[in-house]
């Protein structure tokens, strides 16, 4: 995942999701006004369809009247004032030079000529049928005269341009009727529904916008814990190549300070053995450091090595008991061995590893146990064997329970700041247990004692 781990990945993942917004924000734009626009498309061609038949329907109206063009007008005027939506109304004869305004709505153009090309358009239509147009359209008249009329007609307020032939009783074209309708409801509608989804648009986005930087915030946790494993592989590999290079020199501290205290080097005055033997016991506190160090970065680099073997479990517990004797003795402490009444089954794990468990727990228990004694006890149940570690030492508090087996984790009162320790040893066990699918659990009472219970399954 080298993506994360530069400065360039940062600025590459920045613009990628900065392109991710922009692409994002224009398909759903083009998406909202493609359907905002095939939506006016489908009501323009309802509205074009109904401005026509209202003005055929007008015609029938009109149609008996025909060459009458006072009583036409007076029609007209009666009808626009019945009917708000007509704009204008305007009935065009033909003549040789275009058509003659021969009724309309604006008294003023009567008698006037035009040649506008709808009206042309609308005489010369196969059909007969006419035609209707919106009023924007109709405003695109390729000519400038063309352009003037366009314009007065749209400044009247209407949106619908329709005009038809009108017909004689002898089936004869004679005139034109035009008129424009208004069609504000209709544009009101238009206009709500353009600014509800546009409304809908812009959340969508922001919606959107907000998602993609949630996604950008997780790409800089990513980023972080990448970070962090780095490091903590660094201190791994820290704290293995430290406690490596501690191990010659302790072991050298520790043999020769042996050899002066057996006499090897010959007679040392007894403060000079004094100093030695406080010498000597450093070094072997400091040699028990160093192995737990390299045992935690053997587990955590996943490097340590578990070499099971069929055993009875008793006589390592023995073995044990024995080698700790020494050191409950002298603190008047009753270590005793109880094993369990018939002879239990042999269990299948590494030997060295069950000592080191034993070591750290039983050691633990003549370390927080000021009097009494300290009792390990074997048994078999539900196909496991189960050995228990019971003391009457200083016990611990339930939230030191809990937090037991975390590294480093050590009780902090007035009964434990003079004993000397790291942490680690219950850390480790408990790791090296879980290898060796085995379990621990601890049960205590803070002044009363402890009681660990570690169990391995039979096989
Ligand atoms: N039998 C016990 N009775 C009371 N407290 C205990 C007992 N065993 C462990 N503890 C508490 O749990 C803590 C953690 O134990 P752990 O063995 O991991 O570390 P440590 O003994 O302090 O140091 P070391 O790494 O040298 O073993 C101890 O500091 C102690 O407070
Ligand atoms: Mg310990």
């Amino acid at each position: 995942m080298n993506f994360f781990n530069n400065k360039q990945g940062v600025v590459a993942q920045l613009v990628y999701g900065a392109l991710l917004i922009i692409l994002i924000v224009v398909l759903i734009s083009i998406n909202s006004f493609s359907i905002i626009k095939k939506y006016k498309i489908g009501l323009n061609e309802s509205l074009n369809n109904q401005a026509y038949i209202y003005a055929k329907s007008i015609y029938t109206l009109l149609r008996d009247n025909m060459g009458d063009n006072e009583l036409l007008q007076k029609k007209v005027e009666s009808l626009i004032d019945r009917n708000s939506e007509i704009k204008n109304f305007t009935i065009l004869e033909p003549r040789e030079d275009g058509f003659e305004i021969v009724v309309s709505t604006n008294k003023e153009q009567i008698g006037k000529r035009t040649n506008f090309y709808l009206y042309k358009m609308a005489w010369n239509q196969k059909d007969y049928q006419g035609i209707a147009t919106d009023a924007i359209s109709a405003g695109i008249a390729l000519e400038e005269e063309d352009k003037k009329f366009a314009d007065d007609l749209l400044r009247q307020g209407g949106n619908w341009f329709v005009a038809l032939p009108m017909f004689n009783q002898f089936d004869q074209k004679e005139a034109i009727l035009s008129i424009m309708i208004s069609s504000q409801f209709e544009n009101d509608i238009t206009q709500k529904n353009q600014i509800s989804s546009l409304i809908l648009t812009m959340v969508t986005i922001i919606v959107v916008i907000m998602f993609l930087a949630i996604t950008l915030r997780i790409w800089d946790y990513a980023l972080l814990y990448n970070k962090m494993k780095e490091v903590d592989k660094m201190k791994d590999e820290f704290i293995s190549m430290a406690s490596h290079e501690l191990r010659t020199p302790v072991t050298g501290i520790k043999g020769y300070s042996s050899m002066i205290l057996d006499g090897s080097f010959g007679e040392v005055s007894e403060s000079a053995m004094k100093g030695v033997s406080i010498i000597k016991s450093a070094a072997d506190r400091l040699a028990i450091l160093v192995e737990d160090l390299l045992d935690v970065s053997r587990i955590e680099q996943g490097r340590i090595e578990i070499k099971s073997a069929i055993l009875d479990p008793d006589t390592v517990i023995k073995e044990i008991i024995e080698e700790l004797k020494i050191q409950a003795d002298s603190k008047k402490i009753n270590l005793l061995f109880r094993p369990h009444k018939d002879i239990l089954p042999k269990i299948n794990i590494d030997p060295d590893r069950l000592k080191q468990i034993l070591i750290n727990i039983i050691g633990n228990s003549i370390k927080y146990t000021e009097k009494g004694m300290i009792e390990v006890i074997t048994e078999e149940k539900n196909k496991k064997l189960f050995i228990k570690i019971k003391d009457t030492g200083i016990g611990m508090s339930s939230e030191a329970q809990k937090r037991l087996f975390q590294k480093f984790y050590r009780v902090k009162n007035d009964k434990t700041k003079e004993i000397t320790g790291t942490g680690l040893g219950l850390w480790i066990t408990k790791r090296i247990i879980e290898l060796m699918n085995g379990n621990i659990e601890v049960e205590s009472i803070e002044g009363v004692g402890s009681q660990f219970s570690i169990s391995f399954e039979i096989k």
